[in-house]
């Protein structure tokens, strides 16, 4: 499929006013994504944990505008957490601009959407993914129901088509489990306009994998993820990072297949420093790490020597840091958080997350 299947084709049904709600989850990067070219087309590829516990749900309700009355503009209402939210208004203007060719039916409807977090909104956690995605689940289900022969595998390539679109990353939260989005050589199917469930064989220890989010630095990121992906424009080392991200995905392979802890470790730890030295190494440089986050990596590092657990970080664009472990160590990590790392998180606090099966209708 590509983006011009995206398009429809046929006369949308008549229906009448009405809502839909989906529940759509965080992601966290293996691989990261960091550089992009002309309409959110990624990079390089990357490939992610779905989340279970950090989502966004949002409700869309529409109404076909008078036919008589119909204005030109896009025409809806935001409400964060049951509260209008103007300034969140124009990521969505932009947003159903970007959109707009593949879904022409947007300005024939009134729109109210109504979204909450389950995890704090000020928590320094990117609610893009999650809630992009959403939105953009919503508005295919508005499309099922005015092209009611859609069929299952078009709806959701053209739900993660449509959240990449709102953010990169929001394009690998539809689906559960581990998720790609870019075109890979070794990945069939896989593509730079959508993401698709990761086709290879997954280790029982990868599909139940434990990530717990320490909330380092609670605050509003000093560079955006927009800005940033910009500076890989002419960064002097962007053309090996994209071709390292190519190669950090083929080698994962041969490991989320067998389980091997430690070279996952390798690669994954990593690409978490990978993006935060292009970050250092972009003109202009930029630190998003706090002194937290360092004594965070350093205390992981000295007890996984010590204990030979296999517990290892992520790092998204902030300061926050994503501790991976399996499932089975879960009670020690825990005991080891509490005692060791709580001090360095803003008012002690953390999030349990894990694997998740992707977003669901509610
Ligand atoms: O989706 P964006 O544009 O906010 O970019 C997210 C980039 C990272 O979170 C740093 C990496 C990734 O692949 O999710």
């Amino acid at each position: 499929m590509t983006q011009k299947d995206f398009i429809p084709k046929l006369e949308p049904k008549n229906i009448s006013p009405g809502e839909v709600s989906w529940q759509s989850p965080s992601n966290i990067a293996l691989v990261k994504y960091w550089g992009k070219k002309e309409n959110q087309i990624p990079a390089n590829p990357s490939i992610s944990f779905t989340l279970d516990h950090c989502r966004s749900t949002t409700t869309l309700k529409y109404s076909e505008k008078d036919k008589n009355l119909k204005t030109e503009d896009f025409e809806f209402d935001f409400y964060f957490e049951g509260k209008p939210k103007e300034d969140f208004k124009p990521k969505i203007q932009k947003f159903f601009q970007r959109i707009e060719h593949y879904c022409p039916y947007l300005k024939d409807y009134r729109f109210e959407i109504y979204s909450e977090n389950s995890f704090p909104h000020s928590s320094g956690i990117a609610s893009s993914a999650s809630g992009m995605s959403a939105i953009a689940l919503c508005i295919m289900d508005l499309e099922k129901k005015l092209y009611p022969d859609l069929g299952e595998e078009y709806f959701s390539k053209k739900t993660s088509f449509l959240a990449r679109l709102g953010s990169g990353s929001a394009s690998r939260s539809i689906d559960g489990g581990l998720v790609v989005w870019g075109e890979h050589e070794e990945i069939e199917g896989s593509s730079d306009e959508f993401a698709v469930p990761y086709p290879h064989k997954v280790h029982e220890t990868f599909r139940s994998y434990k990530d717990t989010i320490l909330l380092v630095d609670k605050g509003e990121k000093q560079v955006s993820s927009t800005v940033g992906h910009d500076l890989m424009h002419g960064h002097p080392f962007a053309e090996n990072r994209f071709k390292q991200a190519h190669d950090n995905l083929k080698a994962l392979i041969p490991v989320l297949e067998s389980g091997d802890t430690t070279e996952f470790i390798k690669i994954v730890e990593s690409e978490a420093l990978t993006l935060h030295a292009m970050m250092m190494s972009s003109q202009p440089y930029f630190i998003l790490m706090k002194p937290n986050t360092l004594q965070i990596l350093n205390k992981i590092w000295a007890y996984r020597e010590e204990t030979g657990i296999p517990v290892c970080f992520t790092l998204d664009a902030g300061a926050n840091v994503h501790v991976l472990y399996p499932e089975n160590h879960e009670t020690k990590i825990l005991e080891f958080i509490n005692n060791e790392l709580v001090v360095y998180c803003q008012n002690g606090h953390y999030i349990c997350d894990r694997v998740g099966t992707g977003a669901k209708k509610l």
